[in-house]
């Protein structure tokens, strides 16, 4: 099957590619959880100055826990989506009365969480505890897509479902954060969702049905909300 290639190269390519971030120099659970959540609505360079003052001024889970509303409103103002910010408050707080202010490194722990939903939580357990989850977003599930020139309907939730149990098992042991962020970065950088994606620049060029036939425009299917 086509998801048992897509490992290796990926990863070869994300070790050329890979931009530095400060939280990929220091994968704290503390630091990934907040980027992670930070960067699901917002880009990459966009998310930096918030996270550098954000991390400045709560260093760890206690100082979020026990944040004013007002200072935690004042360090998300213009982020948006400001129930982001209200549930990582709250998710501290139950890592402090629940879990010994230590973040939890099991997946479904992480899942219990307020505002973790699996894609997070993914992302959490395998950048700061390497366990094996995938961390499917939207720009995995294009990716996804386009290699296997999947029909399915990316909006809908038993797709995204779908996707994490077929990677979790193509997973390398040894690198999961690292598979999980090539694919981000594939996803961004190379595998784009806007005009044609730079298939030769791409390390599953040779066996992606999408590359192979150039049906970069019906792919993913994506139902009108
Ligand atoms: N987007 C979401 N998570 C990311 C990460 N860890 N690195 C880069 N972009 C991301
Ligand atoms: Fe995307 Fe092209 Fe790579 Fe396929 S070969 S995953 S369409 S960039």
């Amino acid at each position: 099957e086509l998801l048992n290639r897509i490992a290796p190269g990926l990863l070869t390519w994300y070790d050329k590619s890979r931009r530095s971030l400060p939280w990929r120099e220091e994968p704290t659970p503390y630091r990934v959880w907040v980027s992670e959540i930070m960067l699901q609505q917002t880009r990459v360079e966009a998310v930096k100055p918030y996270f550098a003052r954000f991390m400045e001024r709560l260093p760890d889970i206690e100082a979020l826990a026990e944040v004013d509303d007002d200072e935690l409103l004042k360090l998300w103002e213009g982020l948006g989506y400001y129930s982001r910010a209200r549930n990582l408050k709250a998710a501290a707080q139950q890592i402090v009365t629940e879990y010994g202010g230590e973040m939890p490194s099991d997946y479904r722990e992480l899942l219990k969480l307020k505002g973790i939903g699996s894609y997070t939580a993914g992302a959490v357990s395998s950048i700061a505890f390497k366990q094996p989850n995938p961390a499917v977003d939207g720009n995995v599930l294009r990716v996804i897509a386009r290699l296997l020139e999947d029909n399915s309907d990316i909006s809908d939730q038993s797709v995204k479902k779908r996707v994490e149990d077929d990677l979790r098992p193509v997973m390398p042991k040894d690198r999961p954060g690292d598979f999980n962020q090539a694919l981000m970065e594939l996803g961004a950088t190379v595998c784009l969702p806007n005009g044609a994606p730079k298939c030769s620049n791409c390390p599953w060029q040779e066996f992606c049905l999408v590359g192979l036939h150039g049906t970069w425009q019906q792919y993913p299917q994506k139902a009108a909300k």
